[in-house]
């Protein structure tokens, strides 16, 4: 008995009428970021389990249950990566890009997390990601905050909510983890069983906690900005003046902390309330400790990654479907000479007009049933072959949108008339009467 085969658990096909929106999102942000001169880096998807570990951090949910780690046929522990920052650095080390040099750098591609399958949130998804090296100062920050406004003014996505915080230098989460950790012992009976696991592994992700029980105790929790040195919070008040005056809008989330172990200083999330429990769109921050921590020269860094999933789902709603891949001409070919003269002409086409739209006709048929497929296409015009045009080196030449009267070219005279025109003029151009 034959078992018919699906796609594994969270992991989504891309169908063409998704495929565009993934396109036209993919397409702006590599536009804009190379505008901002940020260059493309292409990160393998697997990498050595111990550099997640190190990075992400043991106690984070990503590393104790999201991993897909298995080991090879030499034994070595492989992760399919769950994120790009990690894989950006350990290249960047490697490669010596980051010695005294300021870099800003970009990827895109798939992640993986097992995480439990629901809108928005998948066990392959992609990211675009951005990382930048060598610039302390909040000034990096704040253009990062406005490439991404740019980017959602450009896509025409609205109403997204910028929320930023400062985590401090690891010295200063240092003393607010024990300071956390003190109060919420005290409270210890009010909290839900995820919070108490948390208490002793991770204590600062309680204040991300989406149970409502907990909202009143989180409320009273001692707040990290309180915390901060003078150093964290002089960096975070430059920001906020940038911020201000290039006119960006965000709001100070004291409770937003990151899932991810790496970050020092500025975090932020861009979070919309239109997709449900997954809201965050675009999520980063700093994390200066990171390049030291992997071996590399003590190196500030900066970035944030994008869900393209959530920004897709975000522009399906409220965006105009962006153009199918309707040929421009479909070439009807009849009999066995027009079928190989057919598919010359349409290179010798292709070549005169390298960005239209050619698409020919294969797996045979008649004419009437390969005009009905011309018209299903959404050519604009179709241009019909037989042995009568083979015979006088000739093309028909049927519209497809109009009501014009079908005509004859010679096929020398319309190689010459479409040379060198626009994709777009070319049916207006052929579809003349005799
Ligand atoms: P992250 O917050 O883990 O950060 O992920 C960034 C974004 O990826 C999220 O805001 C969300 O839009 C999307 N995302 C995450 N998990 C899923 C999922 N299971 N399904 C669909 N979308 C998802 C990072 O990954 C950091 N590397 C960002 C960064 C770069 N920080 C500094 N540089």
């Amino acid at each position: 008995m034959s078992t018919t085969l699906q796609a594994v658990r969270g992991m989504r096909d891309i169908l063409p009428e998704h495929s565009r929106y993934f396109a036209l999102l993919e397409n702006c942000a590599r536009e804009v970021l190379t505008a901002y001169g940020y260059e493309e880096i292409r990160l393998p998807l697997l990498e050595s389990t111990e550099l997640f570990k190190r990075t992400i951090g043991e106690v984070t949910d990503i590393v104790e249950k999201e991993m897909y780690t298995f080991t090879d046929r030499n034994g070595d522990s492989l992760t399919l990566r769950p994120e790009g920052t990690a894989g950006c650095v350990r290249a960047g080390i490697e490669n010596g890009l980051l010695h005294n040099q300021v870099r800003r750098l970009w990827y895109g591609g798939a992640m993986f997390r097992h995480e439990r399958p629901q809108k928005g949130r998948y066990r392959q998804f992609h990211q675009i990601g951005v990382e930048t090296f060598g610039m302390a100062g909040p000034d990096i920050d704040a253009e990062l905050l406005l490439m991404t406004q740019r980017l959602w003014r450009r896509l025409g996505v609205e109403g997204l909510e910028l929320q930023i915080n400062s985590l401090g230098t690891p010295a200063v989460r240092m003393a607010y983890r024990a300071e956390l950790v003190a109060y919420f012992t005290a409270h210890q009976a009010q909290l839900d069983e995820d919070s108490r696991r948390r208490l002793q592994s991770n204590p600062l992700r309680i204040l991300d906690s989406k149970n409502p029980a907990l909202h009143h105790l989180i409320a009273g929790a001692p707040q990290l900005s309180a915390a901060l040195d003078d150093e964290s919070r002089a960096h975070f008040d430059g920001l906020r003046r940038l911020l201000d005056g290039a006119g960006v809008a965000y709001r100070v989330n004291p409770r937003l902390v990151r899932g991810l172990d790496y970050y020092t200083k500025t975090v932020f999330e861009w979070v919309t309330d239109r997709l449900g429990a997954q809201g965050t769109v675009c999520a980063g921050g700093r994390y200066d400790g990171l390049v030291a921590q992997l071996g590399g020269r003590a190196t500030p860094a900066a970035g944030f990654a994008l869900g393209v999933e959530r920004l897709v789902a975000l522009l399906e709603e409220q965006a105009a479907p962006p153009p199918g891949a309707a040929p421009d001409v479909y070439l009807a070919v009849l009999g066995e000479q027009a079928e190989s003269l057919g598919l010359l002409w349409a290179e010798q086409l292709r070549d005169a007009c390298p960005a239209l739209r050619v698409l020919v006709n294969c797996g045979g048929g008649g004419f009437k049933a390969q005009l009905k497929r011309a018209d299903k296409s959404g050519a604009a015009l179709a241009l019909v072959l037989g042995d009568d045009e083979v015979a006088q080196g000739s093309v028909g030449v049927k519209p497809l949108r109009h009501d014009v009267r079908q005509c004859t070219w010679l096929w020398p005279d319309l190689l010459q008339a479409v040379s060198g025109c626009t994709a777009a003029d070319v049916p207006r151009l052929l579809a003349r009467n005799d």
